[in-house]
C-alpha cells in the first residue's frame, strides 16, 4: 500500500515535470511525425496508369480472373497503337472482347482524359506489358480520337 503510494506520487511528480516543458522537446513543424516519405520515382505514365486502370488491371497487368482481363501479353498492348487507344477511350466498346465478355466488370471509357496522358499510359503499358512496344505520342492519340464513334 505505502509502496504503490510512493509510486503514485513519483508519476504525479513527473507529469508536472512534463508538463512544465522540462524535458519533452517542443513540437516544431521540423519533428517529423511520420516516418520520411520515399520520393516518387514512378514515371508519368505509370502514376496515370496506377489511378486510372491498375484497380481493374492490376500492377502486373493480370488483371483480376472473371472479374477484367490481364492485359500483359494480350493483342491490344502488342498491337497497333491506333486500335489500342481507341479500345481505351471506349472501354473497348465495339470490340469483340467486350462483346463476347466473360468479365462481371465493364472498362469504363477514357475519352475524357487529355491526349497527352493517355499517351503516356499507352507506352507505359505498351513498354511494360506489351513486350517493350513502341512509345505512343499525343499526335497518334489525337489521330487516334479523330475517328472516335460519335
Ligand atoms: C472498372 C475496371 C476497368 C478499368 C478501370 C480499366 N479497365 Fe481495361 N478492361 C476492363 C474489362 C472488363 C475489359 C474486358 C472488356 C470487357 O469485358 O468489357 C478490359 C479490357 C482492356 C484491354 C484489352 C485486354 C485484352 O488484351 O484483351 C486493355 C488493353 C485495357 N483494358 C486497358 C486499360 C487501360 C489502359 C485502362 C486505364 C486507362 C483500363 N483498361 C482501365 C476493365 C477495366
Amino acid at each position: 500500500m505505502r509502496r504503490s503510494a510512493t509510486l503514485l506520487s513519483l508519476m504525479l511528480l513527473a507529469a508536472a515535470g512534463a508538463s512544465a516543458g522540462g524535458e519533452a522537446p517542443p513540437a516544431t513543424a521540423a519533428t517529423p511525425v511520420s516516418p520520411a516519405v520515399k520520393p516518387d520515382t514512378r514515371s508519368p505514365g505509370e502514376r496515370l496508369y496506377a489511378r486510372h486502370c491498375l484497380p481493374c488491371h492490376q500492377s502486373d497487368g493480370y488483371g483480376v480472373p472473371d472479374m477484367q482481363p490481364a492485359i500483359t501479353g494480350g493483342s491490344w498492348v502488342k498491337g497497333d497503337p491506333k486500335a489500342l487507344a481507341l479500345f481505351v477511350m471506349t472501354g473497348g466498346f465495339g470490340s469483340a472482347e467486350r462483346k463476347d465478355s466473360a468479365n462481371s466488370n465493364v472498362m469504363p471509357e477514357f475519352r475524357q482524359l487529355p491526349d497527352a496522358d493517355l499517351a503516356e499510359i499507352l507506352s507505359f503499358i505498351r513498354a511494360k506489358f506489351g513486350g517493350g512496344g513502341s512509345p505512343v505520342s499525343a499526335a497518334d492519340v489525337a489521330a487516334a480520337r479523330a475517328d472516335l464513334p460519335k
